[in-house]
């Protein structure tokens, strides 16, 4: 192994824009490509929503996750909306990624690493390129960075200029969850900032009280045995991650900085490739080969043993801890089936990934009266196979990856509400896949506890 892996020069035949020789799947046509150029332009002249040093801290931390010294909670929309770009939606996201994180810390004694699914999850894979309603065909709607969801034409014609939008908002959400923080929202002595209004009538609001209450009493505890605050307990991390599927826009924010070797994508910490990209020869993966940031790709059910490891020779061919992280979304009923055979591939190759487990996009189904849902058993079920299927392969799981909101929507059935179908109808507001809402996603970190707890 390189002993300074991170120190090892740009493979030679890589650039920012090797990736445009690959198949580039899933990417809109552009009706103008002088006005893409125009925008590309600018936006390599716009400064970058994150830095290098942020990226390596990140890198670090997940290296430790994959030692088992940390636990990974990434969770946030299935897709931004332009228009969800606002105080409310971004603070109740930030509490219930919080709370979940203060649940986890407290049952698992170990850090976590939070990573949102925000500041630049716009662009979707879609499984059609078009869409027909009453005999008119119409492009696919691919996410505001793209296009927008009305079905009109002119709604559904990529624009360019999205992009630079998408870069702004991406940069007004970072803004406003940095200010947060440094402001001291996510001060551990004061978790109570965290609650959201529904807390006093859920029926999970004791439970969450009590461990709240006992955080409490060992902060003051270590503060009094020290004699001085605990700085460091006062604030916490986030970091950022989105699918990294529109490629241009990726490259014109893949930057060289100061004092680094290499090349960094400097529009969010650590992108992910989604299950449709993820192909060997294809452009999503070239682009990931030669940037520094930690990656991870999303593995589906029928992904192969040797896929995996061939993905690994090219994403990750020094060894280089933190960089390379799989996130299986197989689906509560065929995990039990599609996991191991990959687990036992990696682990006999002796190869260094994190696991994550993805227990929702393995978990979608459409209901008699039309809404694509998820069932929240399905979700607990997925995530308590995996510790255990984990556990029999000898590997470890290092953590979770959620669709969330801190809304009250009614998107997933179940848990403690007992959520039906009908249910749905009420507050089903994402446009595309259906979230956990705020006590759901509680309510899974409670499960983690109760499943892995020390
Ligand atoms: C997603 O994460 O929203 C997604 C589309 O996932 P996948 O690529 O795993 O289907
Ligand atoms: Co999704």
């Amino acid at each position: 192994m390189n002993a300074f892996p991170s120190l090892s020069p740009t493979a030679a035949d890589w650039t920012p824009e090797s990736w445009r020789g690959k198949p580039a799947l899933q990417m809109p046509t552009y009706p103008d490509l002088q006005a893409l150029e125009d925008v590309l332009g600018q936006l390599r002249r716009l400064p970058p929503l994150v830095t290098s040093w942020e990226i390596l801290a990140l890198k670090r931390q997940l290296a430790e996750a994959q030692e088992g010294e940390r636990f990974l909670l990434q969770g946030g929309d299935c897709a931004e909306n332009f228009v969800d770009c606002e105080s409310g939606t971004i603070s109740n996201r930030l509490k219930v990624l919080l709370q979940m994180s203060l649940v986890l810390v407290h049952g698992l004694r170990k850090p976590v690493i939070r990573v949102g699914r925000f500041a630049g999850q716009y662009a979707k894979p879609r499984s059609a390129d078009t869409e027909t309603r009453d005999g008119q065909t119409l492009p696919s709607y691919r996410g505001d960075v793209i296009n927008a969801p009305e079905f009109t034409a002119a709604a559904r014609m990529p624009d360019p200029q999205r992009m630079i939008v998408a870069h702004s908002r991406s940069a007004l959400t970072m803004n406003f969850v940095r200010a947060l923080i440094d402001g001291g929202f996510a001060d551990l002595h004061h978790p109570e900032y965290w609650n959201l209004s529904w807390m006093g009538c859920s029926p999970l609001a004791a439970e969450y009280q009590k461990m709240v209450g006992s955080i409490g009493d060992a902060v003051r505890f270590m503060e009094t045995l020290s004699g001085a605050q605990v700085h460091n307990l006062n604030r916490v991390d986030f970091y950022t991650s989105h699918e990294a599927l529109l490629l241009p826009y990726e490259q014109a924010l893949t930057r060289q900085v100061p004092r680094q070797p290499g090349w960094f994508n400097l529009s969010t910490h650590y992108p992910w490739i989604g299950m449709r990209t993820a192909a060997l020869d294809g452009a999503h993966v070239e682009y990931f080969r030669g940037i520094r940031n930690p990656v991870a790709i999303k593995v589906g059910p029928s992904v192969q043993p040797e896929q995996l490891l061939r993905l690994i020779d090219v994403l990750n061919p020094d060894d280089e801890p933190g960089r390379l992280s799989f996130i299986h979304r197989m689906g509560a009923a065929q995990i039990a089936d599609k996991l191991p055979p990959l687990l036992d591939a990696v682990k006999r190759d002796g190869r260094r990934v994190l696991w994550v487990c993805d227990a929702m996009h393995g978990n979608t189904e459409s209901t008699s009266n039309g809404y694509k849902t998820r069932r929240f058993d399905n979700v607990r079920r997925e995530v308590e196979l995996s510790f255990d299927l984990h556990a029999a392969a000898g590997t470890r799981l290092g953590g979770v990856h959620l669709e969330l909101t801190g809304e009250d929507v009614t998107e997933c059935t179940g848990g403690a509400r007992e959520l039906t179908e009908r249910d749905l109808e009420r507050a089903y507001r994402s446009s595309v896949d259906p979230r956990l809402n705020y006590e759901q996603s509680l309510e899974i970190a409670m499960a983690i506890v109760r499943k892995q707890g020390a």
